[in-house]
């Protein structure tokens, strides 16, 4: 299984923070907000990594991360020229996935409990894909699931009207259809290749299983919730605990 950190876009809700600094390199506790999820692979077991940047930021990543050496991991690194959504970032992988299974996580995803209970369950699941949800207060920022007690039935981009309190969180784990499946979707009305409506290509299929995460989390992509970003990690001195 082989893993994949999404670190391009332009972080513009963190303005003038991320003017000259990318978004995942900015501190989250004593450290750089990418290292949680390179902790978070690494403690799934998965070692081999590919890390998508944008051609602005490509060289402050690769000073911070290296070869992967120092962390017990081995990097490789594609630029995303043109922030054109988070499937868009993936398909990039395609050459690097080689028909394995892939577990994805986007750069400002931030937790404190390991996932490899959820990417076990991954391993041994015959097909398709895996999300992991979250219960949020203000569902409306997410992608948004209807669940019933196995799979998603239905996931909606940052809707008006949310379903139900489960947002779609950015630990996404797919087999290798995914790639096919990113060729068939078209930008969504704000002009991005949407995950979601990959993952919804899943849940056509009947493919789409999920967890529901354990342990506190939030995205680190506004003020505030970098703010609370911080706050979880120091509360565990940047380790991740494992799962109960
Ligand atoms: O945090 C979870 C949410 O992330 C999900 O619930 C949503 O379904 C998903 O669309 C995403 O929503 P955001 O609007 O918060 O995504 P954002 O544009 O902030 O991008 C999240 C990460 O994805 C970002 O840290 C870097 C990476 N990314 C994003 C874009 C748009 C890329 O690598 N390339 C891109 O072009």
């Amino acid at each position: 299984m082989k893993g994949i950190i999404l670190a391009g876009g332009k972080g513009t809700r963190l303005y003038p923070l991320t003017k000259v600094t990318n978004k995942h390199l900015l501190p989250v506790g004593k450290e750089p907000m990418i290292f949680n999820p390179i902790k978070q692979l690494i403690s799934s077991g998965i070692t081999d990594i590919l890390v998508v940047t944008s051609t602005q930021h490509m060289g402050a990543v690769v000073n911070l991360l290296g070869s992967g050496k120092k962390f017990g991991c081995s990097f490789t690194y594609k630029v995303q020229e043109e922030a054109g959504g988070i499937a868009q970032a993936l398909a990039l992988a395609e050459n690097f996935a080689k028909g394995e299974k892939i577990v994805v996580i986007l750069g400002d995803n931030i937790s404190t409990t390991s996932i490899k209970p959820n990417v076990d369950r991954f391993v041994n699941q015959k097909c398709g894909a895996r999300v992991l949800l979250k219960k949020v207060g203000d569902p409306e920022r997410y992608g948004v699931a209807a669940i019933d007690e196995k799979k998603v039935i239905q996931i909606e981009e940052k809707p008006n009207s949310p379903k139900s309190d489960y947002a779609v969180i950015g630990y996404y784990m797919y087999d290798s259809q995914v790639f096919n499946f990113i060729r068939e979707i078209n930008p969504s009305d704000r002009g991005e290749m949407e995950i979601s409506s990959v993952n919804n290509l899943y849940i056509e299929k009947g493919q789409l299983e999920y967890d529901i995460l354990e342990g506190s989390w939030t995205d680190a992509g506004t003020f505030e919730s970098l703010k609370f970003a911080n706050e979880i990690v120091l509360e565990t001195n940047n380790q991740l605990k494992n799962s109960n």
